[in-house]
């Protein structure tokens, strides 16, 4: 019989999306003719834009003749993929050297797979509430794992505590699901204790083309001494509409060199590598090829115009929430408006307050944490038409 990991116990049953999907399944089953308005997975709708089609197109079109067929591409990515995103970044203002860009299928991946590369024996500090993978990624492999209270009056930003040591550290800005995004002396001040702890900082910036604020830091690498301690995920999912295209990235600095208990310097960036190369064969070509076209200027002026889209969504949800008086969070620098359950009711309640006698999927707040459980999440991410349908149901309720 085989030892199973065991440590899949410890999870809950379900992943949260999963779960969301399962109780909307059952409603809908019972109400064949109700008329669902999704707000719940951050999930995009609008279509890609030309240039990323035609990007795609392009790469097709290499694999029907012998002299453009790819097979096997690189598994840290192609580099004319690698150079557009040192490019991107270039133009926010950040050095990301090309070698250290990893390309994959996504964040999600990404920040789930990377625990591999650290040993049990780890202080890992990771905000409650966040994005769950972080948390269920590191149960999976049998760690443990301290949190860091986000919560209403640190503005869901939670600082470092100088005199609690840690090894590891999650950060997520702007955050999902609270929508909060640290400024630039905030991400100094983490950039500094990571320093200071020898410590890494896992840096998530999926949401970061949605930072209106040239102030605000859309890149840990915005911060100085950052290369000397955090890794950051970046994703096209939000960015350039690609959840179910499927590309993301990651930066592992060359500086991020450890010793080992034997001794031995150990490069995260040569573990990172090892790792992809044995484990992972690349993201397709047709995807870099699209995804490419997303980090010229003008690809990234189509992404913008339906970030702008998005926003004005997320603007509808908060004139919502303000004329009701609800009080929320996030909304501005992110798709995501997170707010306190009317009524004192608690989040898995309000789910399934608001989907039976509203049917607006939400996702609640407690299944990005504990501190999440008197909160509840909406996404911009629907259309202008169901944004408002969704809301004018919504008022009619509170
Ligand atoms: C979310 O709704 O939190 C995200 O869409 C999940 C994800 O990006 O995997």
């Amino acid at each position: 019989m085989p030892k199973l990991n065991e440590h899949y116990q410890d999870l809950k049953e379900s992943y949260l999306f999963a779960e969301i999907a399962h109780r909307v399944a059952a409603y809908e089953a019972e109400h064949p003719d109700a008329k669902i308005i999704r707000l719940g997975i951050g999930d995009v709708t609008l279509p890609l834009g030309d240039l990323a089609i035609k990007g795609l197109h392009e790469g097709v079109d290499a694999m029907a003749s012998a002299e453009t067929f790819k097979g096997y591409g690189p598994e840290q990515g192609y580099s004319f993929l690698r150079d557009a995103i040192s490019a991107y970044y270039a133009r926010n203002g950040v050095s990301v050297d090309t070698a250290d860009i990893f390309i994959s299928d996504g964040a999600k991946s990404d920040t789930g797979n990377i625990s591999e590369l650290f040993d049990t024996d780890n202080v890992i500090l990771i905000p409650d509430p966040v994005y769950p993978v972080y948390v269920d990624s590191n149960i999976m492999n049998g760690k443990n794992v301290t949190y860091l209270s986000g919560n209403a009056e640190n503005n869901f930003l939670p600082m470092p505590d100088p005199s609690v040591h840690a090894d590891i550290i999650y950060l997520c800005s702007p955050n999902n699901p609270t929508g909060a995004v640290y400024n630039k002396e905030q991400l100094k001040e983490w950039v500094d204790y990571a320093l200071a702890n020898e410590a890494v900082i896992l840096f998530d910036s999926a949401y970061e083309a949605f930072i209106s604020d040239p102030e605000l830091p859309r890149s840990i690498y915005a911060i100085e001494g950052a290369k000397k301690c955090a890794i950051e995920f970046c994703s096209l999912s939000k960015t350039a509409g690609f959840t179910g295209t499927r590309c993301g990235y990651c930066v592992v600095p060359r500086e991020l060199v450890f010793t080992a208990s034997n001794g031995q310097e150990m490069s995260l960036h040569a573990m990172w590598n090892r790792r992809q190369s044995t484990k992972f064969n690349g993201t397709s070509y047709i995807i870099q090829k699209g995804a490419a076209a997303v980090f010229t200027e003008e690809g990234m002026a189509q992404c913008r115009e339906n970030i702008a889209y998005y926003q004005e969504n997320a603007r509808i949800i908060a004139d919502t929430l303000k004329r009701r008086n609800i009080r929320f969070f996030g909304g501005v620098h992110s798709p995501y408006i997170w707010f306190e359950c009317p009524d004192g009711m608690e989040s898995w309640e309000f789910f399934d307050y608001l989907l039976n006698n509203a049917q607006v999927v939400g996702t609640p707040g407690a299944g990005f944490g504990e501190n999440g459980k008197n909160y509840f999440r909406l996404t911009s991410f629907n259309n202008h038409e169901n944004t408002i349908a969704a809301m004018k149901r919504f008022e009619h309720l509170f």
